[in-house]
Formats: C-alpha cells, structure tokens, sequence
C-alpha cells in the first residue's frame, strides 16, 4: 500500500513539475495535494537549510531533480520507521535531518547540490490524511575569484585604441565589473564599469596613463585585480620656450647687449623629449636649455627648438625671434637748418644706429605747450632722427641754443646735443670781379657765418638776377652785359631776422683822378704822376701809364711805377725838358666803361744864378804857371747858386817862345783849333778864392768865373788877364822848363795814344780822361735853356792834381761853349815865352791817372 501511495506520490510529482507553477495553497477537502515552492540561495561550501512545512510530517520523502534532467531521486526519507538517508545525498555536501523536523541541513554546500529539492509530507494519516509537496529550488552560488587585468597594450600611443579584460577563474553571474584608474599622483577613480569584462579605450591620451585594477562583483562577493601601469606614449607636443630675461616686443623676444640670455624649451612627450636647438637653421646646441652669455647683437635671429620623442620617432619645432637691442654709437648729432623759405627753422637730431632707434626728445626755448596752441611740431622719423619746425614766433633772440636729448633703452644714462641758431655777425658783403680772360663779371655776395646760413639772392635790371643760395651768391654776367649805373641788389634772408638785409653794388665806368694835372719840376729831379680811382667800386682793369710819347710805361731806368688796384703812381727819374715834358696819360677801363686821364707834366730849367765879378787874379810867383783869383757875387744875401766854374782861356805867347814847342803835336793842334775855355769847377758855393795851376808860363791867359746853379749856368764874368808877380824870374826858369816840356809832351803823347787803344780794357782811365758819356751822376747841374745843346759830350776835369772827389764830377750833358777836349788843354800848357828865365816846376799831372 505505501508503495503504491509512493508510487502515486511519484507519479504526482512528476506531472506536478511540468505542469504546475502556481505556489498557491488551497485546502482542497476532496483529498488534493497541497503544493509549496519555496527558492533558497546557498553558498558552495557553506551550509544551507532546506525547509519542509513548519510541523513534522508523519512521513516525508526528500528528493532530488538534477538541473536538465527529468529524473526524480530520492535523497532521504521517514516513513515513520526512522530517517533513511540515500546514497545519493553524499554527492549533495554533508546532509543531515534536523530533528524534530523535516528540515535539511547541508553543510559544505557542493555545486552538484545545486537542483530542485522536492519534500513529500504527509499529514494525518490515521484520520484524514493529507499530502503537500514542496518544492525548494537551491541555487548554489559561486563567489567571484580574484581577477587579473589583461591590457592588449599597456604602452598605447596617443590617439590609438587599446581593450582591457577583467579575467575571473570562477564566480556566478550576473558578474559586474568596475575598472579603476590611479594617477600618478595618487587620485582613484572608477575609469568604467559594466557586466563584460572587456572594455575597449578608444583614442587612448596620456591622461589614460596610471595604474588600473579591475573589481569584479557578484553577489556573493567582489573581489579586485592586482594593479597594472598604463603608459602612453606622446609627444613631443609643440615647444614651449621660455626665455629670460623675458621681454616681449611685437617683433618677438628681445634682449640687451652684453645681458646672458637663457632659452629654455619644454615639449611634453613620453619618453621625454630630446631638444636641439637652431640659430638660423644651423644646429647650434643639444639639450633643453640653450644660454647665451653675453649676447651680442650678431646673435639676433630666429631661435628654433625641435623636440624629438626618440620612440615613436616623432618630433616638433618650435622658432621664436629673438631681437638684441644695443645702443647707437656716440651721441647725437644736432643740427640746424632753414625752412619754409628761411622763414623759420627746423632742428635736427639724429642719432643714427642702434636698436631699436633712440628717443629723441628736443628742449630749448621752445613755444610753451599750450600757449595759444602753437605747439612746435615735431616730427619723428623712427629711425634715426628728430625734427622740430620752430614757427616764426619763436624766432626772436638772436641766439638761442637747443639741446636734443637722446636715450637708449640699452643705455643708462642719456646723451645729448646741442645746437645753437644765431645771426650772422657781420652784414652782407658784395662785391665784384672779373675774370682773368675777361670773360665774365662775377657779382660776389657773401653773408658768412651764422646758424643756419643765411639765403643770398640777387637781383639785377633787365631780368639779371640769381636765385636763392646759401651763405655765398655769385651772380655771373658776361663782360659787357652789365649795366651801368643800375644798381644790383643782393638780399639776404636769415630765419632769426624778419627783415631781408641788402647789398647793392652799381657798377659804374670808373672814374680816375689825380693830385695835379699839370706838374711842373725842374729840370734833373725825379717826379711822381698820380693817378688813382675815384672809388674802388667796381673791378677795375690794371691802371696803364702812357708817356708823353704815348707809349705803355714799363718799369725802366727812367720810369718807376708803383701801383696798387686803386691808383698807379708813375715816377719819372731825372726829368729832361724835352724828353720829358709833354701830356702823360693815365687809362683804365672795366666791364662798363672806359676812362682816362692826362696829366701835363712840365720840366723846368732853373732860374739863372746871380752875376758873379773876378775882383783879382795874380801869378803868385815869377814862374807864372800858377794864378791866385778871387770874385765876388752880386746880390749874395739872394743865394741861388750852388758852385762856380772858373775857366781860363789861352790868349796869346809870348814872343820868341813859339818855336820852340812846335815839336808837340798837341800844341799844333791846338793852334789850329779855336780858342778854347778850361774849367775848374768849384763845388762849394761859399769859396771865393781859388788858385789855378799848371800854367804854361810862355802863355797869356784870360780867366772867367761863372757861377751855377744845379744844371743852369749863369752868366760868365768879364774875362780879365791876370797880373804879373812881383818878381820876374822867367829868363832864369824858361831854359828848364822848355826842355822838361818836349820830354813830357813826347810821353803824354804816347801815354794818351796807349790809352785810347785800351779804352776799353781800362775804362777807368779813359773816362777820366775823357769823360764819363753817361753819368750816373745826380749832380744837377744844367747848362741855361738858351746855351748851346750838343756838341762834345766830355767832362771836364782839373787834373791837374785836384784829385778826390772832383774827378767823380761830370757834366754829362755838357753842350756849352765852355767846354773843350781837355787834352789838348792840359798837355798844351807851355810857360809864356816871357818868362824863360825863370825857374818852373811842371807837373805833368798824366801821370797821376795810373792812380
Ligand atoms: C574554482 O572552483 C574550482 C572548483 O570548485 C576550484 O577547484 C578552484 O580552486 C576555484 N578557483 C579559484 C580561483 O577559486
Ligand atoms: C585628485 O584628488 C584631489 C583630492 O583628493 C583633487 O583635488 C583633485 O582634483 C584630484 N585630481 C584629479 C585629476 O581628479
Ligand atoms: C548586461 O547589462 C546590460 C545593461 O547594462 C543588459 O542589457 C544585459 O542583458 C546584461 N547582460 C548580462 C549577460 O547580464
Ligand atoms: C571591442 O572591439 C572589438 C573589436 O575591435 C569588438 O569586436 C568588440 O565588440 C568591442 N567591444 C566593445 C565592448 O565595444
Ligand atoms: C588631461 O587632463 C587634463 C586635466 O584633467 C585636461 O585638461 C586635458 O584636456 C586632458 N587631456 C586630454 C588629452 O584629454
Ligand atoms: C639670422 O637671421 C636674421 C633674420 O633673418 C638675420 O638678420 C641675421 O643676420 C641672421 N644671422 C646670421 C648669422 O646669418
Ligand atoms: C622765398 O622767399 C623769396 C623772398 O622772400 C620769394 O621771392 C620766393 O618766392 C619765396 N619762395 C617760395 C617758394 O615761397
Ligand atoms: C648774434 O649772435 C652771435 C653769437 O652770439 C654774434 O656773433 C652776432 O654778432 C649776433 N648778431 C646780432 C645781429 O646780434
Ligand atoms: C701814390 O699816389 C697817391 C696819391 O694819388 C699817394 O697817396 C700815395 O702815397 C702814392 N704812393 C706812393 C707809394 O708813393
Ligand atoms: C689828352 O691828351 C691827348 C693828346 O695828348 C688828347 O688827344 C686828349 O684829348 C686829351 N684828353 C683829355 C681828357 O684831355
Ligand atoms: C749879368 O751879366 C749879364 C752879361 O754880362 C748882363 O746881361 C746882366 O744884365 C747882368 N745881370 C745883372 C743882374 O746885372
Ligand atoms: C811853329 O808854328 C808856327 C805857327 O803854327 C809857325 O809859324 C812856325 O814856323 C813854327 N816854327 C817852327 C820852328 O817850325
């Protein structure tokens, strides 16, 4: 019976399985089997507690449906006889009844317990029985084993994809898992999570760098990975590039001269970078940080830095410009020039060099800012200089100085210049020339000095005029062209004066003067013409003299001329009555005219000396060669003579005494020729008695004084005889004196004859003898206008024994009746025949010739 009540039960519960899911409990009083499910969670290896009703049942069956199969076992049973544990129950973990229950416990829970428990209970069987199935449904669950991290790469580059697995041995599902991201720095965060246990990272970047572990969660546990390094491989990013000292310009990075200038650069990239540095394209350094000690200005360029990641073999650059400043050279230069027509200035400053370009900055007594708004404008030319436009108003003093003020910022101090505006300290200068070839007149003006220089402009009549030059102005007009009288104005304008100054030059034909116009000399002096411009106006062409000949004067012996541009003095030396008198003429010309002057020079003879009278004439001994004479001058206290001639004349011989000296050729000569005058000539005006020698005794003389003055010779006295001496001794001295007289003759007449012939071989001695033809003496000594000119030309000389300084006394021109050849004077002289006896001493004064 209970085999068939199992079997039932069995049967039941098979159909109930597949058909029955409703957990629903109904009492069912028609004898129906009360059906209970129940779901309990296990852990493997722990225990559990399979429940069956809350009453023991009088008789319960425990069974076992393995999952995927159909098949039902039993596992242990009490069917009021005791518990009956199956074999079975030995692969479902340690199982035991719990007494006084039901109720399973299973310890060690397996997997294979996993399945559905079925407990058959049976209630009441004495009375009305009743049956209920309950159904427990035992899931076994497995914790989650440690996990480990799997990466397809754990040194990604930038920008790649990469996954990661979460690897788990053992754990029940649902499975979550957890990824975890560590910094470097230390920050945790869950980097993703979700039910795979692989993840994909996409466009991998170097924030992904850091440790990652994996949690991996069910529930039952969570258990978590060992942590694993993700490295990113970047870079290098573009360069940053530092450099101190830093300053920046709209040109790029700057730098002072001689300052240590440092570049750093830095480009991220894993592994880090390698850095190499360029000036201007050429690889100049290795390493991040390039320094350059004492840059100079050479140095400026382009600075790059390439940044290379060895790994990925991937690099960047980076250029910056890097500018040296450094000052310009010296100091400023100031200048001043004009502007606006020489109306106002401009100052100049520059200051030429340097980077970046100095400041310039002017100060000087310049327009108040502000005042009436006459701001002086100042221009700036960027580069190198400064210019500031004075308006008129602030050309007032006539001298101001401006200084210019420069400063670098490579510089510490600032320089400066100054410049100083002033007018010209003279007044304008004309004046005017001509050319050598007298080609052109050149009109000069000059207005020199001053700061700026001033603006000289000309202007002329007819359209002649020049326009506007600086400090010097020449207007240039062909010989000829100019006009005359018309004046020519040269202006001069300068910034610091409102008023133009003028200059004018009038060019006018010259105009010549001179002190006298007729010159009246005496005769033998020397006489200056002049002759000089009236105003030294205009370029005169050199002042010609023209003799009364008209002919150009040179300097000569005869003419001396001294001249400068403005007169010419003309000196005629020892003026000649006829050669000299007449119209001298004086003549210049220039570019406009022509002009001269004549000047009437008349050559005067002196006023004849006073009469002068022989009061006595004597031979002073009884040879008679020798006669004492003194005269007299009328009307002496008047003056007017400067010397005398005294002269003597061969009269007549005596009788008997003729023959004897007919021998001498000289004496022949001389009786065949007429009378003739011998000269003494006294030089001192104050003498009045002179004695006469050299007399021939034979011989009866007639004597004459005339007195002269400088060239003019006076009237000559009454000739008078002398008177006889005292004693006649003539017989006694005659016999002597006559032969002594044919010997000399004879020797003077061959001594003469030598010196002719040798005239030239000892001139001294012939123009002793003879005279000198042309003095050089400045003896003024004239014959009177009305005497006779010409004839013989010799001096006359007492040479007999006045030896001195009287034979250096010639009449060089001397045209006078009174004058003879001397030598048959001298050598004729002969004792007059009177006085034979009488003892003469002769003196044959030829003989001091070879002196
Ligand atoms: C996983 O389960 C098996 C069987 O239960 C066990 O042998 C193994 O040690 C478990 N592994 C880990 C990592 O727990
Ligand atoms: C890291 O953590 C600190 C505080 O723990 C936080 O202030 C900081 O923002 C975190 N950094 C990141 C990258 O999350
Ligand atoms: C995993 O989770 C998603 C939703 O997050 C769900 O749609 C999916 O069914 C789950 N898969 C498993 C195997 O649990
Ligand atoms: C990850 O990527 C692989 C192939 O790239 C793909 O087959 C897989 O489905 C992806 N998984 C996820 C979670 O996107
Ligand atoms: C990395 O993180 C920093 C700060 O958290 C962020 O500013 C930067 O954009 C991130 N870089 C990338 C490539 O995502
Ligand atoms: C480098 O280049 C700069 C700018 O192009 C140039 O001024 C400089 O002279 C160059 N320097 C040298 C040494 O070539
Ligand atoms: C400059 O000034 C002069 C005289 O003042 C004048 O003749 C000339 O026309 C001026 N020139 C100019 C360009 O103004
Ligand atoms: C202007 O000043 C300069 C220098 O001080 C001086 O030589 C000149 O004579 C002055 N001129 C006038 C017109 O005052
Ligand atoms: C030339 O003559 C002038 C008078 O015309 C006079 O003043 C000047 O002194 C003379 N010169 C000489 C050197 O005699
Ligand atoms: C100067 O004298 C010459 C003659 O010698 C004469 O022809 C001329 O007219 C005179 N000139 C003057 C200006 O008197
Ligand atoms: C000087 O003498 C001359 C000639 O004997 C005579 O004509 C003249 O009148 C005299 N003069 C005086 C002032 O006596
Ligand atoms: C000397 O000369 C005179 C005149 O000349 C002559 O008459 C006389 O005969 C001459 N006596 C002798 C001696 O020749």
């Amino acid at each position: 019976m209970v085999a068939q009540l199992l079997g039932l039960a069995f049967l039941f519960l098979a159909t109930s399985l597949v058909t029955s899911t409703t957990l629903g409990v109904k009492v069912n009083p028609n004898w129906e089997v009360v059906y209970r499910d129940t779901s309990v969670y296990g852990v493997v290896g722990k225990a559990v507690i399979l429940e069956c009703g809350t009453t023991l049942p009088d008789m319960y069956i425990w069974s076992f449906t393995k999952p995927g199969t159909d098949a039902i076992k039993a596992v242990v049973y009490n069917l009021g006889k005791g518990q009956r544990i199956q074999q079975l129950a030995e692969t479902l973990g340690q199982l035991t009844v719990i007494s006084n229950s039901a109720a399973v416990s299973i310890e060690k829970l397996p997997v294979a317990a996993h399945g559905l428990f079925t407990c058959q209970a049976f209630y009441d069987i004495e009375q009305e029985p009743k049956v209920f199935y309950y159904y427990v449904y035992l899931t076994v669950r497995v914790p989650v084993s440690k996990p480990y991290l799997l990466m397809s790469d754990v040194s990604p580059v930038e920008g790649s994809t990469m996954w990661m697995r979460c690897n788990l041995e053992n754990g029940t599902g649902p499975i979550q898992y957890v990824w975890q991201h560590q910094t470097r720095i230390g920050n945790v965060s869950a980097f993703a999570q979700g039910n795979t246990s692989v993840i994909n990272v996409t466009n991998i970047n170097r924030n992904h760098t850091g440790w990652y572990r994996c949690v991996a969660s069910n529930a039952v546990n969570s258990e978590s990975s060992n942590r694993l390094w993700l490295d990113t491989i970047f870079g290098p990013d573009i360069p940053r590039i530092d450099v101190t000292p830093y300053s920046i310009t709209e040109r790029g990075y700057s730098a002072l001269e001689r300052e240590t200038v440092s570049l750093l650069c830095q480009a991220q990239s894993n592994p880090a970078s390698q850095y190499v540095w360029f000036y201007n394209n050429s690889q100049v350094y290795t390493g991040p940080q390039l320094t350059i000690t004492k840059i100079l200005r050479m140095h400026t360029g382009d600075y790059a830095c390439l940044a290379q990641n060895t790994y990925l073999n991937t690099r960047s650059k980076k250029t910056i410009s890097l500018t040296v400043y450094y000052p310009p050279d010296g100091s400023p230069s100031c200048s001043v020039e004009p502007a606006l027509n020489h109306t106002s200035l401009r100052l100049l400053c520059s200051w030429p060099g340097g980077l970046p370009s100095p400041s310039l900055h002017w100060t000087g007594p310049l327009t108040q800012v502000g005042q009436d708004g006459a701001d002086p404008v100042q221009q700036t030319n960027p580069l190198t200089n400064t210019a500031i436009l004075l308006p008129p108003e602030d050309l007032t003093s006539n001298s101001s100085s401006f200084t210019c003020m420069g400063s670098h910022l490579a510089l510490k101090q600032s320089t400066e210049c100054s410049t100083r505006t002033y007018i010209p300290p003279a007044e304008p200068v004309c004046f005017a020339y001509v050319t050598n070839t007298k080609q052109y007149l050149m009109l000069s003006c000059s207005w020199d000095g001053g700061a700026p220089k001033a603006l000289l402009w000309w202007e002329g009549p007819g359209g002649q005029g020049k326009g506007g030059e600086e400090n010097s102005n020449i207007l240039i007009l062909r010989y000829g062209t100019a006009r005359n009288g018309i004046p020519y104005t040269c202006h001069a304008k300068h910034p610091l004066l409102v008023q133009t100054k003028t200059c004018r030059l009038t060019l006018e034909a010259p105009v010549l003067l001179t002190q006298r116009r007729v010159v009246s000399v005496y005769e033998g002096s020397d006489v200056q013409l002049t002759c000089n411009l009236r105003a030294n106006y205009l370029p005169v062409n050199e002042i010609t003299w023209f003799n009364n000949q008209g002919v150009g004067v040179r300097d000569t012996s005869k003419y001396a001329l001294l001249q400068t541009s403005a007169w010419a003095n003309l000196t005629v030396r020892d003026t000649d009555e006829t050669q000299d008198s007449g119209e001298y003429k004086c003549y210049t010309s220039n570019a406009v005219g022509v002009t001269e002057i004549n000047v009437t020079l008349v050559v005067k003879r002196h006023p004849i000396p006073p009469n002068a009278t022989l009061v006595s004439l004597m031979y002073n001994s009884r040879q008679r060669n020798e006669v004492e004479l003194e005269w007299q001058v009328e009307n002496e206290e008047a003056g007017g003579w400067t010397g005398f001639i005294l002269q003597h004349i061969w009269v007549s011989e005596r009788p008997g005494m003729r023959g004897s000296y007919n021998d001498s050729k000289e004496a022949a000569e001389e009786r065949i020729g007429p009378p003739v005058w011998y000269s003494n000539i006294i030089q001192d005006p104050e003498v009045r008695i002179h004695t006469v020698g050299k007399l021939t005794p034979t011989v009866t003389y007639q004597f004459r004084i005339t007195p002269v003055n400088h060239r003019t010779i006076g009237h000559p006295s009454t000739a008078k005889t002398p008177a006889e001496p005292r004693y006649n001794v003539y017989p006694a001295v005659i016999g002597a004196a006559i032969g002594g007289m044919l010997i000399a003759a004879f020797l003077t007449a061959l001594l003469l004859v030598y010196i002719i012939r040798n005239r030239n071989n000892n001139p001294q001695l012939h123009d002793m003898l003879f005279g000198l033809q042309h003095s050089q003496s400045r003896e003024n000594i004239n014959f009177p206008e009305d005497e006779v000119v010409g004839g013989s030309d010799g001096g006359i000389e007492d040479i007999s024994g006045s030896f001195g300084p009287i034979p250096t006394l010639a009449l060089p021109r001397a045209a006078s009746p009174l004058t003879t050849s001397p030598l048959s004077a001298t050598a004729s002289q002969a004792p007059p025949p009177g006085d034979d006896n009488e003892p003469v001493s002769v003196t044959i004064t030829v003989n001091a010739t070879g002196s």
